[in-house]
This record gives C-alpha cells, structure tokens and sequence, in this order.
C-alpha cells in the first residue's frame, strides 16, 4: 500500500504541484520544479512569511546575487568548512556519503572514517564493490566568473552571505544603530553527495532567511512579553543525550534557566513557531530540537530546528534558528579589512582617565638632533612605571637612549566617554521553504469516504490554497453560466484567484476542488435565476449555505483572509 509521502506525491505531480525536473531526460536526484499550482502556493507561503517579518515585525528585505566570489566564501568559512566526507565505488563509480555507511559516527576526521570504511568491510550499497579513499567534499557548486577559468565563483549555498558582505551600507540605511535586520527570500545551493530523500533533499532550493544585527551584550528583545507566557515543545540538547521527548515549556522559563540561551533567540523561535501554525502545519508534528555540539554549523554558538514529523523521512529540520555571534562580521571584517563596527552609545556617558606624555623638545633637539621626535614618540608609548623613573632609556632601531626623568612631564586627566565600537552579533532564523512546503502537503493530506469513494482532500488554510475559490454553475446552461462567469470576473477583478469549471457532474467537480485545497466552492443553480443568491460550499464539511450575489465580494474577502471561518457563515447565512 502507498505511503503517505507516494500519496502526497501523487497529488502532487498529478495535478501540477511538484514535478521532478527533467523528466523528459529520466531527471536528476535533488532538483524539483513547481507546477502552477505548487508556484501559486509557494509564492503565498512566501508572501505570508513576508507579511510576518517584513510587515508585522518591520525588517527591509533586499536581494542579493546568486554567485558569490571567493573571497566571500574563504572568509565565511564555507570553503574550508562546508565539507562532507565522500567515497566512491570503485567498481560503478557511485558515490556516497561516506559517514552514512557507518553506524552513530559523528564528528569525527576523514583519515579517521577512512580507517573505519576499511576496517568494518563496508561495500558499495549499490554494487557491492570496493569503495575508494574516504576524501573531503565541498558542498558548493563552483564556476568561472567571465572568460578564462582565473576567476573562481561559487553559487551560494545560504542567502545569508549576500547580507554580511552589505553590511556597512545597511547599517548606514537602519541610521548606524543596532539592533536592526534584513531578510532575503530566495535560491540556495548545495551540491550534496547522494540525495536520495526526494523533494526534502534538494540541491538547489528556496530559503528565508533573517540576519538580526544586535548588541553582543544585549540580547534582551524588547517584545518578548509577547510570547513569554507561549507554551512551546522544545527538545533541549542534555535531554537529547539521556533519549528523552521534546517537552512543552513555557518560553519564558525556558529562557530564564538558561535553556534558550537569550530572549532573541527565544522570542524568535516562538516567532518561527507563530508563522508554522498560522501557516497551517499541524502543531502535535512540530518540536524545536537544540542542536547537539557536534552537529553545530561552523558559525554557529547554539541553534536550535523547528522539526515536523513527517510519515516517511520521521523528524525532518524546517527552519534552522541560530546565534552566529560575531563570527562573520568578524571573518569579513578580516579578509576585506574594513572595519564592520558599530558605535554603541552607553546608557550614560563613561568617565575615563587620559594619561598625557609631553616630552621636552628644547632639551631633547640638542641632545639626539634628527632623532629626537622618534626618540620622543618611543618614550610616549612606555608605560607609566617606566616614565615616573629618574633616567629613562629607550630603544629607538636598534640604537638605546636614556634621558633624564625631567624632559618628561606625565598628566593625568578625565574625559568622558560617550560609547565604543562594538562587532554586532547575529541572530538568524533560515527557513527552508520548500521542505515547509511539502511537509503542508503532507500535514494538510486526508482521506474520508463519500458517497461510496474515498475523498482526496488537502486541508491548506484559506490564504495559502493556489485556487482560494472556484464558480461552478450547477449544469453546463447558459442560464447558469452567464451568472457565475459574472462572479468569476468580479472576484478575479477584486484580485483574488478564481477557477470556473462547468466540466462533468458536479460531485466529482468538489472532489477536483478538495483534492487541490480549494477552501470554498461557489455554486450557482436554479434558485439563483429565482432570488440571485448563490451556495457556497466548506471543503471541509462539505456544508453549504446560501449567500446573495452582491455579498459575494465581501464574503470571498472575508473567507480567504480568514477574517470568517465557515462557522460565521452558518451565523449569517441560509444554512442548506
Ligand atoms: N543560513 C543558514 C543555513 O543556510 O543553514
């Protein structure tokens, strides 16, 4: 019997949600592409990621490049770092994930798996051939920047990079003050070895990604009361040592024993979990698993994933919630020598003591003529005790001097100090959109049994269903279809996406409808020729009422924005 997945999959590439790419060509492991209805989808999960971190939370997006050069990626670590260790058959040329032909090796080195392959007998799970040296592999996918193959360019592998390198320009856009974020929606790549879990391990995919500029000795957010009190599964990783369950925490708590190491880090993960939920994926399939410390990214102080139980692949990771600390501010600052600091006033300005050395250039010119100011910058720059003594010597290339303690004169003064320049932190939450996107599917997926057939339905909110809305008149007459071709042209023009089908019995029409997701379900038959009112259908009820022709914009509004659920219609409205 198929599986969930075959059945999600099924719909999927039936009716033009997910398609393997280049079919025609027998296709190739870890590339999808999205039909017009998975398109359609995808862009509204996107948009209503947009509506929750650019609108409601406030932060800019910007768009960056696709290839990055390499200096980008030296300093980012990902040339050195991003790396898996690869073996290949020697015998059919497969190659392999070395440490997953392995039993519970973790972090170890590739010399060390090599001596494991070899020792344990491991064969190719292909062909059962000898497998090759165990080497390092790097996960991107390389090019050449112009003609010649001097310039060595790289596709991104995280959007995230795109704004490091921005940094300078979008801090002075936020007015040169922290905190302040910027997010990017869009393609990632990553060549991985042997993808072999169909669309959830993909080489090239869409991410959404927040980088959140923050003071590194101020990690307070200042709406946290919002979610303190937010009861979240959370699966730290001590507990995950011992075998234990995620447990639902109350956020604050978790944050104040230190379980969430800050409240950014925290209200972001209730943030992330917000967006899940309002989103439609089903809460009793979601848990934020601490990564343990050998799994942690090389950027990464502590993270934490947003995991959805999915029938198939198990706990699959969604959104990856991490504090990069100053770790790449710090690595591009290096690599292109500009200062990538931010001035922090203090709360209240600082007092500060100045030590001043004046050295007597009238006694010391005589003395040591067109040494004398190297010799006085050398004595400005020896440490107090050094000064207070009655002759002072000094090293001036390779040459000793000594003075007398009188040429120099030591004042003390206070000044007061405004604020310091400070390397930002970041706090980054990446979404992996298109696992959300089948993990929707998979969580919206149900079967019920109607009229003697099994229903296909898929249960996406309102606000993320491709086709929100469908006019289906009652039987293909004119005198029911100029109606609801009326009512398709209204709500097209309110901007809401309309299907009209007046295709075979009107049974199966809903089962086509339900199948994709569409929420509602316009009807217009013989009564409404008598009183111009027209049903409207639940897919997941399957009840209807009856609602006149004019409310229809309004409803449609209402129903697809969620603003009503079907239960208020039933308040309204005819129930039928
Ligand atoms: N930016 C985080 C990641 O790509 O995993």
């Amino acid at each position: 019997m198929a599986d969930l997945y075959e059945k999600v999959m099924d719909v999927a590439k039936r009716r033009g949600f997910l398609w393997p790419s280049f079919e025609i060509y027998g296709g190739s492991a870890g590339f999808y592409d999205y039909g017009p209805l998975g398109t359609g989808m995808k862009r509204r999960l996107e948009s209503f990621w947009r509506r929750i971190y650019c609108i409601e939370e406030g932060f800019h997006e910007i768009e960056t490049t696709l290839i990055g050069i390499e200096s980008v990626f030296d300093a980012s670590g990902h040339l050195k770092c991003f790396t898996d260790p690869i073996v290949v058959c020697k015998k059919c040329g497969e190659a392999f994930r070395a440490d997953h032909l392995l039993d519970g090796v973790r972090d170890i080195s590739i010399p060390e798996i090599d001596k494991l392959v070899k020792s344990s007998g491991v064969v190719c799970p292909a062909c059962g051939g000898e497998l090759g040296d165990v080497e390092e592999y790097n996960l991107m996918f390389s090019t050449h920047i112009g003609p010649g193959s001097k310039r060595r360019g790289y596709l991104r592998p995280e959007t995230a990079q795109g704004i490091f390198t921005n940094f300078e320009r979008l801090l002075r856009f936020y007015g040169g003050k922290l905190p302040f974020g910027i997010v990017q929606i869009g393609k990632a790549f990553r060549n991985e070895i042997s993808p072999r879990q169909g669309v959830i391990r993909l080489r090239e995919f869409t991410q959404a990604e927040l980088e959140l500029f923050v003071h590194p000795n101020d990690k307070k957010h200042p709406n946290f009361d919002r979610f303190s009190s937010k009861r979240i599964p959370l699966l730290p990783a001590p507990n995950q040592i011992k075998g234990e369950d995620a447990v639902e925490m109350k956020l604050k708590d978790a944050v104040e024993n230190g379980i969430i190491a800050h409240e950014v880090l925290g209200y972001h993960i209730a943030l992330c979990w917000d967006f899940l939920i309002r989103a439609g994926l089903d809460p009793k399939k979601l848990r934020f698993r601490q990564h343990l410390p050998e799994e942690m990214a090389h950027y990464a102080a502590d993270c934490w994933d947003a995991e959805a139980l999915t029938e198939r692949f198990g706990w699959i990771e969604l959104v990856g919630i991490a504090d990069r600390t100053d770790y790449d501010i710090k690595a591009h600052a290096l690599k292109s020598g500009k200062e990538l600091k931010v001035f922090c006033e203090y709360k209240k300005p600082k007092k500060k003591t100045i030590v001043d050395v004046r050295v007597d250039m009238g006694k010391l010119g005589p003395l040591f003529k067109e040494e004398s100011s190297k010799v006085a910058d050398a004595i400005k720059k020896l440490p107090k005790e050094e000064l207070e003594k009655d002759k002072i010597k000094v090293e001036v290339d390779g040459k000793t001097f000594e003075v007398d303690g009188g040429v120099v004169e030591v004042v003390q003064r206070e000044i007061e100090v405004k604020g310091e320049k400070v390397t930002p932190h970041v706090v980054e939450p990446s979404f992996g959109i298109d696992r959300i996107m089948y993990t929707l599917l998979e969580h919206s997926y149900y079967e019920d049994f109607v009229e003697g057939e099994i229903r296909k339905v898929l249960k996406l909110r309102p606000k993320l269903a491709p086709i929100p809305i469908a006019v289906l008149p009652l039987m293909s007459k004119p005198e029911l279809i100029d109606p609801a071709k009326k009512i398709v042209h209204e709500i097209r023009k309110s901007g809401f996406m309309c299907e009209y089908d007046e295709r075979g019995f009107i049974g199966k029409r809903y089962r086509r409808f339900d199948e994709i997701g569409t929420p509602y379900c316009i009807t217009t038959d013989y009564q409404t020729l008598e009183d111009d009112t027209v049903t409207i259908r639940d897919r997941d009820t399957m009840r209807q009422v009856r609602v006149p022709m004019k409310e229809i914009n309004k409803v449609v509004h209402n129903l697809i924005l969620e603003t009503w659920n079907f239960e208020k219609m039933r308040e309204r409205y005819i129930n039928i």
